[in-house]
């Protein structure tokens, strides 16, 4: 199948865990989500991808899996799955599932073999090295939690890797049966005929053989030099895709950080046949400090202009492909880090949506993100956080090293992922319909107003927006095909840009501040935009009359005007 239909689709990520409680035990659950695909359907995306629903102890909510092929016993079981899938499929929507390939739980049974004895069978389905000389880890990576990434086996006296928790020791890629392992899993899943993957931290899979110190002096991953993009990455992922992805009619969606342009044509474009498209971490992670992804970096709307328009200038045209997302399961809510949460909830919400849904690339939509949910602000205390990474920075910042538990936990409050993982606000009853239990993490306490009930009933709301945006994807090929040029390049406040095919050209301006913002086009585009109308925009109010060459944009605005009449035509 050579069709490029992904490049269309819109995709909305489940969070099965916080989507829709069916049984009263706090949890969200396959039933919980079966019962609820006609709201999928009324917002016209066309893929789910499935956060993990594996059997998993849930160390990393899932991420940390004991078995590929088995349904965790709290979301349903596999016959739940499979009806769930018939039903989705009914209503024309794709799933694909989140494949991990990095890394297990330390419980599943290939790790617990190969920590049984060095000869195990499944021993060099992992990392092992021996102690440095100085009998410490082989070297000084650091994990993603900001601890050491290799953890010391007693029993077998050797140290293995975890990039992540040291519950989530790393599989090595470089072992052809381990590889041989993992294509059966994914076969699995395809067989029963699932219509692709996300891919889990797909760049990390390769990792530099030499394991060298890393000079990098930052808190979090600092072996990433070796660890991403590795040696043999290509290589593994073109095996991949010869030995399963191609056999079947579906797409693959990658998870990376650290990646450049070359990287990502050599991800996705098609003839090397290795991933549909990626999904580049960079644009969410704008306002972390690189040295520690818990401390904020100031951002302006330059650094996003910039990361943005990497990927439509360099990565579109010669044929790669990308997902877009400033929001997914581990950010904190994008309205808070890239909108306003507090008076211009709204008018952010929209206007970030405007840009996801007319860049080039396919958009992919959190779980109530089409709410315009925000960061949840009654997670105060460490207690009150669920995420390990938190918990982690916790243990590192104020338990080792003493520094201030308020910095700390001003910080965590700020970033955690647990913002993203709330439960879904269905309606203005208790736990916002989410569930008749205790819900495993809070509500937000918006949930009287902000819900799907309340928006769905308000032609102005963020969720009508959303409908609006995934319908005009459908009947305008300019959305996912046109060019794209950037206008204004310079402007601190509005990020302009033009889509444009043979029918029609759209000029996109979103004012990223506050303030108003007012802008003049260059003469060219002016002569060709002006009297272009009004198609859309994130004001309530309604229309607008048609574009002008100067004209100013209230807070957080975001507006679409649409020429037909193309000159020549
Ligand atoms: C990915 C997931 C994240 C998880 C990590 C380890 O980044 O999105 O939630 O913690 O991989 O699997």
């Amino acid at each position: 199948m050579h069709t490029t239909y992904w490049k269309e689709n819109v995709i909305y990520q489940v969070y099965l865990r916080s989507f829709k409680d069916s049984d009263g035990d706090g949890i969200g659950d396959l039933n919980g989500l079966l019962s609820k695909i006609e709201y999928l359907s009324e917002l016209g995306i066309d893929t789910v991808w499935l956060s993990p629903v594996y059997l998993s102890p849930n160390v990393d909510n899932g991420y940390d899996i004991k078995d590929y092929r088995a349904i965790q016993p709290e979301y349903g079981t596999i016959a739940e799955w499979k009806q769930l899938l018939d039903e989705l499929h009914k209503r024309s929507i794709r799933l694909i599932m989140d494949l991990v390939l990095n890394h297990t739980s330390d419980v599943h049974p290939w790790f617990i073999d190969a920590k049984s004895s060095r000869d195990s069978r499944y021993r060099d389905f992992y990392i092992w090295r021996p102690a440095s000389e100085d009998g410490g880890p082989p070297n000084n990576w650091t994990s993603y939690l900001g601890k050491s990434a290799w953890t010391f086996d007693e029993s077998t006296g050797e140290y293995y890797l975890h990039l992540y928790n040291a519950k989530q020791p790393d599989l090595n890629w470089d072992n052809p049966e381990l590889r041989a392992e993992m294509y059966k899993i994914m076969k699995f899943w395809l067989d029963k005929g699932i219509d692709g993957f996300r891919i889990d931290a797909v760049n990390s899979i390769s990792k530099d053989q030499r394991f060298p110190d890393t000079e990098e002096s930052k808190l979090q991953a600092s072996g990433e030099p070796y660890t991403k993009n590795g040696p043999r990455i290509h290589e593994f992922l073109r095996e991949m895709n010869d030995e399963v992805f191609s056999k079947y009619p579906i797409f693959t969606a990658g998870e990376t950080s650290k990646v450049t342009e070359d990287d990502v044509l050599m991800y996705t474009k098609p003839e090397r046949r290795e991933l549909s498209m990626v999904l580049s971490a960079e644009a969410s992670k704008l306002a972390d400090l690189d040295e520690d992804q818990w401390q904020s970096k100031e951002w302006t709307l330059d650094d996003l202009r910039k990361v943005m328009l990497k990927w439509q200038k360099d990565v579109g045209e010669p044929g790669g492909w990308f997902g877009l997302y400033l929001s997914n399961h581990d950010q904190p809510r994008m309205v808070a880090t890239f909108g306003d949460q507090g008076q211009y909830r709204n008018e952010s919400a929209k206007m970030l949506a405007i840009m996801l849904h007319t860049l080039k690339g396919t958009p992919f939509i959190l779980q109530g993100e089409e709410l315009g949910m925000t960061n949840h602000p009654g997670l105060q205390r460490i207690e009150d956080f669920n995420e390990q990474q938190a918990h982690a920075y916790y243990d590192v910042m104020v338990r080792e090293r003493g520094e201030p538990e308020d910095l700390i936990m001003e910080r965590i409050r700020r970033k955690s992922r647990d913002h993203a993982r709330t439960p879904m606000q269905w309606d203005d009853s208790p736990n916002a319909g989410f569930s008749d239990g205790t819900p495993w993490l809070p509500v937000h306490p918006d949930y009287p107003e902000v819900n799907v009930k309340a928006q769905r009933d308000d032609s102005g709301s963020v969720f009508n927006f959303y409908r609006t945006l995934i319908r005009l994807r459908k009947e305008h090929p300019v959305m996912v095909y046109g060019k794209f040029d950037v206008l204004l390049e310079d402007h601190e406040q509005i990020f302009a840009y033009r889509r444009y095919d043979e029918a029609e050209e759209w000029l996109i301006l979103l004012n990223f501040s506050g303030e108003h913002a007012h802008w003049e086009l260059p003469e060219k585009d002016a002569a060709r935009l002006e009297g272009a109308s009004f198609l859309l925009g994130s004001d309530p109010d309604g229309t607008k009359p048609p574009c002008h060459r100067t004209g100013t944009l209230k807070p957080y605005e975001g507006l679409v005007y649409q020429r037909l009449e193309l000159p020549g035509a």
